[in-house]
C-alpha cells in the first residue's frame, strides 16, 4: 500500500504526533490510517504513553485534551490533533494548516429546562460553571453581562443541578448528558470539530515530512 510516508523513512525524520486522549482518540486514529499511519493494536491496548506507528517512524503522545497544544506549542510534538474548543480557550502560537472534520460538537451555554427564556439581567451577577474560563468570559463580556465565573474541570452538568451555578459553558456532542441532568442549549458560543495543529519551527524544519502528512490527511478527509 502506497502510505506517502516513505518519505519520512528514507530521510529518517521522525515525527512526534500528539493525540487526544478519549472521545477524539478513535477518530483520530481512523482518519490516520486511511491517511496510511497505522498504530498496532498491541500498541494501543497498552498503557503506555509513547507509542511509534507500525514502521517505527512516527511517534505519538497521549495526552489529555487541554495538553495537546502545550507539547506542540512547546515543539515536544512536531503536531497535534485537538479540538477547536481547547484552540479557542488556549489561544497556542501553532499553525493550524486544516479542519479534519472530526469530532463535532458546540460549546453551548446551558442551563436548567425552568429557566427556558429568561432574559439576562444586566444589573444581577450571573454565576457561570465552567472548563473554559477564557471563552466564558469572552461570551458574556461581549454582551455586557456581568458573571462570576466558577471553574470546574469536568462533569460541569452537575453545578446548577446543586445550585453551584445558574448557567453553565460546557460542550456538547449528543446532547444526552445535558438531558440526562434536565438542563438545556440556551445559545451556541461556538461550533468545534478536531484540528491539525503543527509547531512553528517543525514547520518549516520538517517541511517536507509535515508537507506529506497535511496532504495525506487532505486526501483521507
Ligand atoms: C464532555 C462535555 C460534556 C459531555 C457532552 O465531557 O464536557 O460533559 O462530554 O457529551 P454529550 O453531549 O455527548 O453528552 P467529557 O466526556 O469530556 O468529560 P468531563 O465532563 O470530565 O470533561
Amino acid at each position: 500500500m502506497e502510505t506517502g510516508f516513505n518519505l519520512i523513512y528514507e530521510e529518517r525524520e521522525r515525527l512526534m504526533i500528539a493525540l487526544a486522549k478519549g472521545r477524539l482518540q478513535n477518530d483520530s486514529l481512523a482518519l490516520l490510517e486511511k491517511a496510511g499511519i497505522v498504530v498496532s493494536e498491541e500498541a494501543l491496548q497498552s498503557r503506555r504513553l509513547l507509542i511509534s506507528d507500525e514502521t517505527g517512524t512516527i511517534d505519538f503522545i497521549l495526552v489529555k485534551p487541554v495538553d495537546v497544544p502545550t507539547y506542540v506549542e512547546y515543539g515536544i510534538a512536531d503536531v497535534g490533533i485537538c479540538g477547536r474548543d481547547v484552540l479557542l480557550e488556549s489561544q497556542p502560537d501553532v499553525h493550524q494548516p486544516i479542519n479534519l472534520k472530526i469530532g463535532a460538537c458546540r460549546i453551548v451555554v446551558a442551563g436548567p429546562v425552568a429557566a427556558r427564556g429568561k432574559q439576562y439581567n444586566k444589573l444581577s451577577t450571573l454565576r457561570v460553571a465552567t472548563k473554559y474560563p477564557r471563552i466564558t468570559a469572552q461570551y458574556f463580556q461581549e454582551r455586557g453581562v456581568p458573571i462570576e465565573l466558577i471553574y470546574l474541570s469536568g462533569s460541569v452538568e452537575i453545578a446548577p443541578v446543586l445550585g453551584l451555578s445558574d448557567r453553565i459553558v460546557d460542550l456538547v456532542e449528543t446532547g444526552r448528558t445535558l438531558r440526562e441532568n434536565g438542563l438545556e442549549v440556551f445559545e451556541v458560543v461556538a461550533e468545534s470539530t478536531a484540528r491539525l495543529i503543527v509547531n512553528r519551527a517543525s514547520y518549516h524544519l520538517k517541511r517536507a515530512t509535515v508537507s506529506k502528512l497535511i496532504s495525506s490527511l487532505e486526501r483521507a478527509l
